[in-house]
């Protein structure tokens, strides 16, 4: 188990900062901001609803935050969604309870009872999320974990340790929540596939820590606890099920109605991101990358990761990342992908990467001056033959092609660019 301990981003979702790394898992500013700004707002809609079914990949997913926010945009924005599927799929639309897609031009509401169904209340049939993380811990601690909390107490100690104070304006800024049907359906979920989870004493030991209650979604916490005592001894699937269930009926039942979501296919596999994706023979529509920094975990940046990633990305799919680095942009290019930004509306700026087959995806191309840095030392990427080097090592051969490189510095280059557009 990686060391961690957790704190409040600014806009009420906890965050975590890892001992072994020495790095922050969330961006100080907003946790759940960061997920929705770089995973979800950049996702093409108009191309994701041709498709009745979807597959996302979610590559260091940590705790969750964004396969949780993908979820819960759909789960929110269900009629906006379902307008822009009808106008794509040409389906004549009834949004007054948003459960039935008619295709017939003369529905009225007298004649409701007569017309064939032909979708359901879902967006898509269904939605596979494949998690990928090499933290069980992390993982088993998604459904639990707390986000939009107002009035939250700093953890002053670790904040001033990571010089984290700049972010934190007085008021906190809470512009999402994940609501709580997302979190029980990854529970569920997680629980049947992954039942030796409520085995992991590790987990059990964080989640039962009362340092740590703040951070965690009291009921579901005290759900996932009791089941562990009941389980404990004669730990069987039937057997979880039925607790679970049970537990809900009795105690949530008003919360989970009409909450409820369907159509989702959850699986986590607690491995090697690279071994996963090595073994994996899905293709996805989505691929989500937010690996720590790539001076941190070259593993997950290098050409040849984004080479196999490639393999799995549908032609008209998307990788989505938060960083801008120009030698994770080469890497991309060189494994075959065309390449684009991510623009922040809310910071006007942009940030991150989209990686893309269907050059018509993207909306930002990189710029003259992006493109450039692409040759200069700055973009040499990562190389990762086999898959299987150690970040040490990884990083070593990659100073050592740096150094012998005849390649512009990315400083000497900015320099002449500027002396030049002067
Ligand atoms: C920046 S955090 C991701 C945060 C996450 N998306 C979330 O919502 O919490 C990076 C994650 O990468 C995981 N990780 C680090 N090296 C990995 C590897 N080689 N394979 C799979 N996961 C890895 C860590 O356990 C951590 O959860």
């Amino acid at each position: 188990m990686s060391e961690f301990q957790a704190y409040f981003t600014n806009d009420g979702s906890v965050g975590l900062y890892s001992k072994d790394y020495d790095d922050i898992y969330h961006s100080a500013s907003g946790a759940l901001t960061e997920a929705y700004e770089k995973f979800v707002c950049p996702v093409n809609w108009d191309n994701l609803l041709k498709y009745d079914d979807i597959k996302v990949l979610d590559i260091c997913y940590g705790i969750g935050y964004n396969t949780k926010s993908f979820l819960n945009y759909i789960f929110e924005n269900k009629k906006k969604l379902l307008k822009i599927k009808n106008e794509i799929k040409k389906i004549f639309f009834i949004d007054e309870n948003i459960d039935t897609i008619h295709t017939d031009n003369n529905y009225s509401l007298n004649n409701r009872n007569n017309i064939d169904k032909i979708y359901t209340n879902n967006i898509f049939n269904n939605i596979s999320v494949t998690a990928l993380d090499n933290d069980e811990i992390l993982t088993g601690l998604s459904p639990f974990i707390k986000t939009g909390v107002k009035n939250f107490k700093k953890n002053h100690e670790l904040i001033d340790k990571l010089k984290l104070n700049k972010y934190f304006s007085d008021k906190p800024v809470i512009n999402y929540k994940i609501n709580n049907s997302i979190n029980y359906e990854i529970l569920s979920q997680l629980l049947e596939k992954n039942p030796q989870i409520l085995n992991n004493d590790d987990l059990l030991k964080v989640l039962s820590d009362k340092s740590n209650s703040s951070y965690f979604i009291a009921h579901l916490k005290n759900l996932f606890l009791s089941m562990h005592k009941n389980t404990f001894k004669n730990i069987n699937l039937l057997n979880l099920h039925n607790i679970y269930y049970r537990y809900l009926t009795n105690c949530y039942k008003r919360e989970l109605k009409g909450a409820y979501i369907e159509n989702i296919d959850f699986n986590v596999k607690i491995n090697d991101a690279r071994l996963s994706v090595k073994e994996d023979k899905n293709i996805y529509n989505l691929i989500f990358l937010d690996a720590f920094t790539h001076s941190k975990c070259p593993c997950l940046w290098s050409y040849d990761f984004f080479k196999e990633l490639y393999n799995h990305l549908s032609e008209d799919g998307m990788l989505l990342t938060y960083s801008s680095a120009a030698q994770i942009r080469s890497a991309m290019i060189a494994a075959g992908f065309a390449v684009g930004k991510i623009f922040n509306t809310r910071l006007n700026k942009f940030q991150g990467t989209v990686a893309v087959k269907n050059i018509d995806l993207i909306k930002h191309p990189l710029s003259e001056s992006d493109l450039g840095l692409l040759k200069t030392k700055a973009g040499i990427f990562y190389r990762d033959r086999n898959l299987s080097s150690q970040n040490e090592a990884i990083i070593m051969a990659h100073k050592t092609e740096v150094e012998n490189s005849n390649l512009m510095s990315s400083s000497m280059y900015l320099k002449t660019r500027r002396k030049n557009v002067l």
